[in-house]
Parts: C-alpha cells; sequence; structure tokens
C-alpha cells in the first residue's frame, strides 16, 4: 500500500459505522478541521494510507468486524503507526479500549462526550509537541497559553449546545495574559502559538494580545484590560460556525462564501448574549469589530461618531492580526507592509488610533515576522 505524502495537519478521519454519531462529530469539528468519514475497515485503511490525515477518531464500532482491526493495521503498518488515533466506545468496559491501551492508544473518549473534550482531545493529539514545548516558556505566558486553550475548547461547548459560561471563567483564564502584557513580557505567547493548527484560537489570542498592548499603551489598567483581552479572544467565536474548507480557503471567496464569513457576527452576538456580567466593551470589540468609519463594514455598516474608541481600536487590531497571520497557505505579510495598507485605509480606520497603534505595536511584531 503505498503512502502518497505525510500526512495534512488539518484532516481528520472519523470512522464509525453509526451515520448519527458520524454527522455529530463531522458537525463538532466544522470549522477546525477538514474531515472524511468511514464506516468500514477496507476503505477506511486504503483512505487513511493514501491520504495519512492527522489523527484518526475510530470507534469500537466499524464493519465489518468491530474497530480493533483496524486499529491493529494502523498501528502495524510502518509510518501509518505514527498517526495518532482516538478511540471511542459506549462503556468504560468496552474491550476495544482496554485493547487499544494495549496497543498504546492514550487518547480514548467515552460517547456521548462534549465538544470541547473531542477538539481538546484532538489538539492534545496534534498540537501536542507545540503545546508540550510551552513548559518551556516563562511561567506566566505558559498559564496564558494554556488557560486561553482550554477556555477556547470551553466555548466550543458553549456554541455547540447553547450554553454559557460565567464571565469570571473567561477573566480568570485571561488574567496571566493581561499580567504577562503589563510586564511587557508577551513575545513568548506569540511565539507559541506560530504553528498551532486552530487558527482561530491563534487569531483570537494574538487580537487578545494586541489589543491588551495597544490598551496598556495607552493608560487603560485593571478592569479596563480584563475587558480588552477577554474581548479579543471571543471576539471571533462566530466563526466555530463557518465550514473549514470556506474559513480555510487559499485565494479569493466567491459571493456565497464571503456572505457566510461575513455571517459570524450576528451569532457571536447571540452567544455572547449568553454570557451573565460580560462587560459591554467585550459586547463591543465581537459585534463591531468589522465596521468602518465610513460605514462600508459589516454587518450593521455603523460610521462615524456611532463607533466608539473601542470599536474603533478593534477594527484596526483585527485587521492588523489578520493581515500578519501565518495561514497554512500563505505566509505571514510584513508588519510593516501591513500597517502601510492600513494607513491607506483613511476613511475607514481611524488615523489617529492607528499612529498609536503603530508606535506600540510595530516593534514588536517585527521581530516576531
Ligand atoms: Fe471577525
Ligand atoms: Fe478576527
Amino acid at each position: 500500500m503505498g503512502i502518497r505524502n505525510p500526512g495534512r495537519r488539518n484532516h481528520v478521519c472519523v470512522v464509525d459505522a453509526n451515520p448519527k454519531f458520524r454527522q455529530e462529530v463531522v458537525q463538532a469539528l466544522t470549522s477546525f478541521y477538514e474531515v472524511s468519514e468511514h464506516w468500514e475497515q477496507g476503505p477506511a485503511l486504503e483512505a487513511i494510507a493514501f491520504d495519512p490525515p492527522a489523527a484518526v477518531i475510530l470507534d469500537e464500532n466499524v464493519l465489518p468486524r468491530g474497530g480493533l482491526p483496524l486499529l491493529r493495521e494502523i498501528c502495524c503498518v510502518p509510518d501509518l503507526d505514527r498517526i495518532p488515533v482516538i478511540c471511542t466506545a459506549t462503556t468504560e468496559r468496552s474491550n476495544f479500549l482496554a485493547d487499544a491501551s494495549l496497543l498504546g492508544v492514550r487518547s480514548r473518549l467515552l460517547k456521548p462526550f462534549r465538544r470541547s473534550a473531542l477538539l481538546q482531545a484532538l489538539s492534545h493529539e496534534i498540537n501536542g509537541k507545540i503545546e508540550r514545548s510551552w513548559i518551556k516558556i516563562e511561567p506566566l505566558q505558559q498559564a496564558a497559553l494554556q488557560r486561553t486553550t482550554r477556555v477556547f475548547n470551553t466555548l466550543a461547548d458553549m456554541i455547540g449546545e447553547g450554553q454559557s459560561m460565567p464571565y469570571d471563567q473567561l477573566r480568570n483564564a485571561c488574567e496571566p495574559l493581561v499580567e504577562a502584557v503589563r510586564a511587557g513580557n508577551y513575545r513568548a505567547m506569540l511565539e507559541g502559538v506560530r504553528d498551532h493548527d486552530n487558527y482561530t484560537y491563534v487569531h483570537s489570542l494574538r487580537v487578545a494580545i494586541f489589543l491588551s498592548v495597544f490598551g496598556d499603551a495607552i493608560g487603560l489598567r485593571g478592569d479596563d484590560l480584563s475587558t480588552l483581552a477577554a474581548g479579543g479572544l471571543i471576539h471571533d467565536v462566530g466563526k466555530m460556525t463557518v465550514p473549514f474548507q470556506v474559513l480555510n480557503k487559499p485565494g479569493r471567496l466567491n459571493d456565497e462564501e464571503l456572505r457566510i464569513v461575513r455571517g459570524h457576527v450576528p451569532p457571536a452576538d447571540r452567544f455572547l448574549a449568553l454570557i451573565p456580567r460580560l462587560p459591554r466593551g467585550a459586547m463591543t470589540i465581537a459585534a463591531q469589530h468589522h465596521e468602518k468609519l465610513d460605514g462600508s463594514g459589516y454587518p450593521h455598516g455603523v460610521k462615524g461618531v456611532e463607533l466608539n474608541e473601542l470599536a474603533r481600536m478593534a477594527t484596526i487590531t483585527d485587521m492588523f492580526s489578520a493581515l500578519t497571520d501565518w495561514r497554512t497557505y500563505k505566509d505571514a505579510m510584513d508588519p510593516e507592509q501591513a500597517m502601510f495598507i492600513l494607513t491607506q485605509l483613511d476613511k475607514e480606520l481611524d488615523q489617529r488610533l492607528l499612529k498609536m497603534f503603530r508606535a506600540v505595536l510595530l516593534d514588536t511584531a517585527q521581530k516576531l515576522s
């Protein structure tokens, strides 16, 4: 059996004979991974060998003789044995899970599991090396990355299940980030997520850091900085409803895709309204980070004085971050070039704030590009 390529980082293969469960998993992974589905051992193995995924989610229930024969094949074929497998079953006493751990499988999930548990297990397997490397960075920044990853995965549950999260949980998760920014110690965080595969998390974390740095520089303190960090971290939660293929499409989006991507703002408003005591400022960041001064932004075309300073800061930070983010299909833009593009948008962006942003961030961002 020939192995064509070394594995795509964002491709996850789900093998389960139960169509309802497969559908649920595919849904849970929307926006995070490209998912292929199989229910029979033979075709599944062939597909995995032909185009090795970043991880396999393998259930005890696979045609024709259960998940174990397929697991044995994956564990025995050289090269395939490097693909992380997450085994699923309906009971702890499943023989499949016992056999899987004998074969060295560390990740196992009992059905029904929460979206966050699945995302956490996948992230742990796929980003394990990156997340383990965080041990080497300074404790405050390490805590910031660990807590924000955890809270980000929990947000995925909240969206999937229409549940809420206390604001305190979000603020606590952002506390080390804010402290690190106040101490001027945030580069290791930015470097630490460079190769992380969850693009929405990476982008949101960068926006949270940049907004906090910006806020700190203009004299905001205490709760105001927490609001900026929390707002940055949650500003794009609505993207968790956008399919992976659209969110990660290289090149220009067609009209329909553009409509889908732009549609990420209203769901965020609805989700965030469920968070009790979420500061108004964090809501503003999420609701207005795509609005422009001349009214050309979305979703409401709000303009001029209707956009307060926070909304203007959010738009600048979000655009700068999007331009300089590293994507699997494109290199990060040089920060100086990104700033130049933003200065050309003099009708859309608040140029006084942009000047301040430039002074604060260009130096840091430059050293990271
Ligand atoms: Fe956005
Ligand atoms: Fe964004």
